[in-house]
């Protein structure tokens, strides 16, 4: 499987290349039960019986090849612009489920687009956020699929809205008969390059983050950077948390990208030309080059998920107060401290790391960082990972490291150096580097070296 690269025109959907069937025989188990081992004898895939006896179990094996188109689709909802009525399918009749807030900015600008296209529409508007971001909202939706009549591969339901959005569609579409496909057009920044570009789709439940969810990609995701013109400045640093993320532990030059021109694009909302697309090119990229190797997460070593070990649990207990991407940042800025501490980066790489989130209007530190809470994050991210911590650090800027040896003793004094650092540079006007000398090996609990 390669990396999506824009292509012009869709292709069709890959069907199962290789699969057999296999039969056992009482008995011919060479290891295992039924379905766990070899049978003696070889394959029986001609309907004989086996060896003279009547089979009693059988070996499935397919392989389901997966490929999905993320391009960049300026003017997506230009009404001379085909690419979302052919996106995913032959143009025809449409589901189209949109985020309120999107419907209330874009909606006059999307039925034209559809009404110019010739598309027969109906339209699904559902709030999205991360509170009704639960299987209420998928039932909506698929209520809304079956009332439609939706066929079952002909017609992609279209998404359109930000990561919550995009989240419960997808999942919908892959409950609904097992399997619909469905079109994604983010409109926040978290969905231009995270929530809208992988194949991970979920709701909460219970008290915790994403915890229902299957793995199942948009056919196609269309991303207009248009729509960032009317997000909340709040929403662009939420998004630039996770750009900041693919910089921080995989992408040096994203790194200095953001240095030199993330505050002009949190002002701007990546609508001047510049450095945005860059930006924006360098951020998806990194995503899926993480991705597409190990799209089922097979392995649990991520490095994307750096910035998701103690996030998931502070931001379910913070809500409303904190958005995604500003859970993650106060994640990555407490890694970020450990990984000073045991001298990972060195002072100045710190300082820069601090200082950009900063910059960027992001938290740092929230109340919620305390040895409790980041202990029960971090026993649920282990039991997420398997039983291991497999916690990514930063390791100089732009590159990371797995560790799995993280004490609850260095967590707590990297927290509480945080949060007298937060406190006292709260308006930037301490300089990092009074507190973090290159080199220099920071001391106790919220105490400066
Ligand atoms: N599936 C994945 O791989 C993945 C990856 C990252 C994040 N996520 C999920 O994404 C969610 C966060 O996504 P998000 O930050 O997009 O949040 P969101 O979907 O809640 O959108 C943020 C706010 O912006 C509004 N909005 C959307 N587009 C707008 C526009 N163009 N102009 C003005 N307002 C607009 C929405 O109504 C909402 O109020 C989280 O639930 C997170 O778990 C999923």
């Amino acid at each position: 499987m390669t990396i999506p690269r824009p292509h012009p025109e869709p292709q069709p959907q890959p069907q199962p290349q290789s699969h057999s069937l296999r039969r056992h025989a009482p008995g011919l188990y060479a290891t295992g039960g039924p379905g766990g081992g070899d049978p003696v004898g070889g394959d029986q895939a001609n309907g004989d019986p086996v060896n003279g006896a009547p089979a009693t179990g059988w070996t499935v094996a397919t392989a389901l090849p997966v490929s999905y188109r993320v391009r960049f689709a300026p003017g997506v909802l230009d009404p001379g612009n085909p690419a979302l009525a052919r996106a995913g399918g032959p143009p025809g009749r449409r589901l189209v489920v949109v985020d309120a807030r999107v419907h209330e900015l874009h909606g006059h600008r999307l039925r034209r687009y559809l009404t110019a296209q010739g598309v027969e529409y109906e339209t699904l508007v559902l709030l999205a956020h991360e509170q009704v971001k639960t299987m209420d909202a998928v039932f909506q939706v698929a209520d809304r699929m079956d009332s439609f009549g939706i066929s079952r591969r002909g017609e992609p339901v279209l998404a359109v809205g930000g990561g919550v959005l995009t989240d419960v569609v997808g999942l919908a579409c892959s409950l609904y008969r097992r399997s619909t496909p469905f079109v994604r057009v983010p409109t926040t920044l978290i969905g231009l390059v995270d929530a809208g570009v992988g194949a991970k789709t979920g709701v909460n439940h219970g008290r915790h983050k994403n915890r229902l969810g299957t793995y199942h990609p948009a056919v196609e995701t269309l991303l207009d950077p248009a729509f960032l013109a009317t997000l909340e400045r709040r929403h662009v640093g939420n998004g630039l948390a996770e750009i900041l993320k693919v910089a921080l532990i995989k992408d040096a030059e994203l790194f200095v990208l953001l240095e030199r021109h993330g505050r002009d694009l949190l002002d701007t909302r990546f609508q001047s030309p510049g450095a945005g697309a860059a930006v924006l090119g360098r951020a998806v990229h990194g995503m899926l080059q993480e991705l597409q190797p190990n799209l089922w997460e097979h392995r649990l070593e991520r490095l994307m998920d750096y910035g998701h070990s103690f996030s998931p649990t502070v931001e379910m207990r913070a809500l409303p107060e904190l958005l995604h991407g500003e859970a993650v940042c106060v994640d990555m800025a407490l890694t970020t401290v450990v990984a000073r501490r045991r001298g990972l980066l060195d002072g100045e790489q710190a300082e820069r790391v601090l200082r950009l989130m900063r910059r960027l209007e992001l938290p740092v530190w929230h109340p919620l960082m305390e040895p409790v809470t980041l202990a029960e994050a971090l026993a649920d991210t282990v039991r997420h990972r398997d039983g291991r911590q497999r916690l990514p650090l930063p390791s100089g800027i732009g590159s990371g490291v797995f560790v799995d040896d993280l004490s609850g003793r260095e967590l707590a004094d990297a927290a509480g150096w945080l949060r007298g650092w937060s406190a006292v540079d709260r308006s930037g006007s301490v300089a990092v580097g009074t507190a973090w000398g290159a080199g220099t090996q920071v001391r106790g609990s919220g105490e400066r070296a």
